[in-house]
């Protein structure tokens, strides 16, 4: 078998009405020019007053049931109070790093869209009285940079803007892009989480509070400072309002960036990435760090409610299609090595346990096994979450314990005789070499 591309920067077309970040690439075919994205939007609705919506932006954001699209889904209104909140001048970072190695959103969307991204970083930042807008991008990516750096300058010269935009380049590392690791790096220290309190919101850079968001959160918080909350709720369910980005990759016809409705099918989201192109094993929700579904469950909606009893959540949007040839304990094998490689190492969970469990799933995969393999597995992949200053650990459990829920036959039979016979073939979900980054800094 040969291993699925990764998914291209490419987006697929939507569903009527679920076009909404992407709805100026579909009418033109080409990235939004600022020109393009002021005939569109006019110019961001800084002032309640100025706002097609009568409501202040941050009561608009509550009604309209915005979450975070960085992989937690917590409220964006709640976190937008919490800054405003705080003592001294706030910040607000863009959070692209999108350092998810399965996950193409965001770059996506900052491709095609920026102008919106950045109208909804400044917005929030005119919500919690910041002065400057941070954006936050890994440093192998060249090409997003210039781009972004042409985009601000025509910003400046356009005078758009009241706040300062300024953009960073950090060590492109796994756990880099955690909130705490980018304020961080903006005082002046390595790209690595924090953990400690107090938290971003009260006092994050420069000890100032911070607002940490999403770049798609933030082009959402813009449509609803443009459009209104009702207009939002027209598309998602009504606990789970609003569309969502999805990178669908593995076993479809045509991977890529798909925008859909909160509450989409699993089934429906593959559909339109083509449809799977052989019998699906299962697929991958959330990446890395998330969980496993056995394909039986893929008319569950995309939706917290729905995925919640099963474990999983939309988390950043993330599925990944395994066929059945594939030998899933390989391919989680592969991507804890990885997570492993790619933790801090400042807590124990990160220095110890983590280290281990990938050891235990590659002796695993590889059908080195010993009678205490299985409930060592079981009993580490228990202890490591809530465990560390961040939740890497804890997304690494999530899969190697999805992995062992989900495929109990897989794992017996590498218990029992060995590796399956697709382990002896090409891997099959691109995996980044397992090597810790060079430099936090
Ligand atoms: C290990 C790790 C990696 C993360 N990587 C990203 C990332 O690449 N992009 C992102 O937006 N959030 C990432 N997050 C989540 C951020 O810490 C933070 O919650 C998010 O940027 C907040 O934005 P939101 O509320 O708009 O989702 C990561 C979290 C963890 C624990
Ligand atoms: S849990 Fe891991 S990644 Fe998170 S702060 Fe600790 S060592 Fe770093």
């Amino acid at each position: 078998m040969t291993p699925s591309a990764t998914a291209p920067l490419t987006p697929l077309l939507p569903a009527p009405g679920e076009a909404r970040l992407l709805a100026d690439w579909y009418a033109t075919g080409r990235p939004a020019t600022l020109n393009d994205h002021l005939t569109r939007y006019g110019r961001p609705p800084v002032t309640a007053a100025g706002s097609r919506t009568s409501m202040p932006l941050v009561e608009a954001v509550e009604a309209a049931g915005l979450t975070g699209r960085g992989g937690a889904g917590f409220p964006t209104a709640r976190k937008l109070r919490a800054v405003a909140k705080g003592r001294g001048r706030a910040v607000v970072v863009v959070n692209a790093m999108e350092s998810e190695p399965a996950s193409r959103k965001d770059q996506l969307l900052l491709a095609v869209a920026p102008h919106l991204v950045l109208d909804g970083a400044v917005l929030a930042a005119a919500a919690v009285g910041a002065a400057t807008v941070h954006v936050c991008l890994p440093r192998d990516r060249d090409a997003q940079y210039r781009q972004l750096s042409a985009v601000s300058d025509e910003r400046r010269r356009a005078r758009l803007d009241r706040v300062r935009l300024r953009l960073h380049t950090l060590p492109h590392a796994y756990v880099s892009s955690e909130s705490t690791s980018l304020v961080r790096w903006l005082g002046g220290g390595p790209a690595r989480p924090q953990g400690s309190p107090p938290r971003t919101h009260e006092r994050g850079v420069g000890r100032r509070p911070t607002l940490v968001g999403n770049a798609e959160t933030l082009a959402h918080l813009a449509l609803i400072a443009h459009y209104g909350p009702d207009w939002y709720r027209q598309a998602g369910t009504p606990d789970e309002p609003g569309t969502t980005l999805v990178t669908v990759s593995g076993a479809v016809a045509t991977p890529g960036v798909l925008e859909v409705a909160l509450g989409t099918p699993l089934t429906t989201i593959l559909s339109r990435a083509g449809g799977p192109t052989a019998p699906l094993r299962a697929v991958l929700l959330g990446g890395f760090a998330g969980t496993w579904l056995p394909s039986a469950h893929l008319d569950t909606p995309l939706a917290r409610h729905d995925l919640a009893p099963l474990g999983a959540a939309p988390g950043a949007g993330v599925l990944i299609a395994l066929p059945r040839a594939a030998c899933a304990v390989r391919e989680t094998a592969r991507m804890l090595a990885y997570l492993a490689a790619h933790s801090a190492r400042q807590c124990g969970p990160c220095r110890l346990g983590l280290p281990a469990v990938a050891e235990d799933f590659a002796a695993l995969a590889a059908g080195r096994t010993d009678p205490g393999l299985l409930p060592r597995l079981r009993r580490r992949t228990g202890l490591l979450p809530d465990r560390g200053a961040c939740r890497h650990p804890d997304g690494a459990a999530r899969l190697a314990a999805s992995a062992l829920h989900a495929f109990p036959d897989d794992v017996d039979h590498h218990l029992t005789h060995g590796p399956c016979p697709a382990a002896h073939q090409s891997p099959f979900i691109p995996v980044p070499t397992a090597t810790p980054p060079e430099t936090w800094r």
